[in-house]
């Protein structure tokens, strides 16, 4: 049950990504009606309009909100590769900061009191001081990073801006999009060997949980800001380590590197591990560990393919 009017959909912007898809679905599995947008990939929704929009276009985003009038948003789309951004900074500035000051504008001229949850990043910190809390200062070293807090504050501007930091998410593939485990099954099921960090930390979180969290601070209307990651502080090494397990995949197969290793430019932050126990306290739900989220991946697919 929402605290929405029925006939407002729910606006979920980058529904062709891999979060954005997974949330569209959720939400529409919970009855709750939907409008989803994209960019260049048309995504067919069960029961729901997916619109194209460049959310760069600040009068097409006017338009939208105008005529739509969303009842809550999800803003999912994003520029999300880390080394794209890095390559095309101007393109990831429209498609990260000018996009979710687009949003928020037209959100506070046409829906003023709908909810508004933009996605931040774990990568807002510089990785030297973790775990970090809600509150700890922001320090981005990659663009990415560094649009994602600045593409914060317009949000948290707003009288309903709920901001929430995911960490890195896993699923089931989408469409379109099937985040870092879909690059990694791919490697490991053709027998090439993925090279990984073990000094690079992350709180992988299952991107079902991330969903249901969005879900709940739309409801309950949360504004502020929030860290979304799994219950584990794991380092890319191990994370490799335990999709084999849980795929079946050879270990072998997985070379261990350190971060100093490294040919990029700009170093990775090492260790971003978020306390997300305010979140999880929030909407009354304990996320799943690695494993046993990859067990739930590996049954949702079983049950899809089952005839
Ligand atoms: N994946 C992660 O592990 C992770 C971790 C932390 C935070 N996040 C954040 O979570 C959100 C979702 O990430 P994701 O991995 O689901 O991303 P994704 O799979 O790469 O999808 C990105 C989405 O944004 C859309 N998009 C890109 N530029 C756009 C523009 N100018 N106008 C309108 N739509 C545009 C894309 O549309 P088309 O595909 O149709 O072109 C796509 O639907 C992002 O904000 C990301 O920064 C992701």
């Amino acid at each position: 049950m929402t605290p929405w009017p029925p006939d407002r959909p729910v606006l979920v912007t980058g529904a062709s990504g891999f979060l954005g898809e997974h949330l569209c679905r959720h939400l529409l599995a919970g009855g709750v009606p939907v409008v989803g947008t994209y960019l260049s990939r048309p995504v067919t929704l069960p029961r729901a309009d997916a619109i194209p929009l460049d959310l760069a276009d600040a009068g097409a985003v006017r338009r939208l909100f105008r005529d739509l009038r969303p009842a809550a948003v999800a803003h999912c789309a994003a520029m999300a590769g880390t080394t794209e951004c890095e390559r095309h900074p101007e393109a990831a500035r429209a498609a990260i900061l000018e996009a979710t000051t687009h949003v928020a504008a037209a959100a506070a001229e046409f829906t003023p009191q709908a909810p508004v949850l933009s996605v931040s990043t774990d990568l807002v910190f510089d990785g030297t001081a973790a775990p970090y809390a809600p509150g700890d200062e922001a320090k981005p070293v990659l663009v990415y990073g560094s649009l994602k807090w600045a593409a914060e504050r317009p949000v948290r501007a707003l009288a309903h801006g709920i901001v929430a930091r995911a960490a890195l998410m896993y699923g089931s593939p989408m469409s379109f999009k099937s985040g870092f485990l879909g690059w990694m099954r791919e490697a490991l099921a053709a027998g090439r060997p993925l090279e990984l960090f073990e000094d690079e930390y992350r709180c992988p979180v299952w991107v079902e949980d991330v969903c249901v969290a969005v879900t709940a601070l739309l409801v309950q209307g949360r504004p502020g800001l929030w860290h979304a990651g799994g219950p584990e502080r794991l380092s890319r090494f191990e994370i490799g380590r335990r999709v084999c397990r849980a795929f079946g995949f050879d270990e072998g197969l997985l070379v261990a590197r350190r971060l100093a290793e490294s040919p990029a430019p700009t170093p990775r932050p090492p260790d971003v591990a978020m306390d997300s126990s305010a979140l999880w306290t929030a909407v009354g739900r304990q996320p799943v560990d690695l494993t046993t989220g990859l067990r739930l991946v590996r049954e949702q697919e079983q049950r899809r393919q089952a005839p």
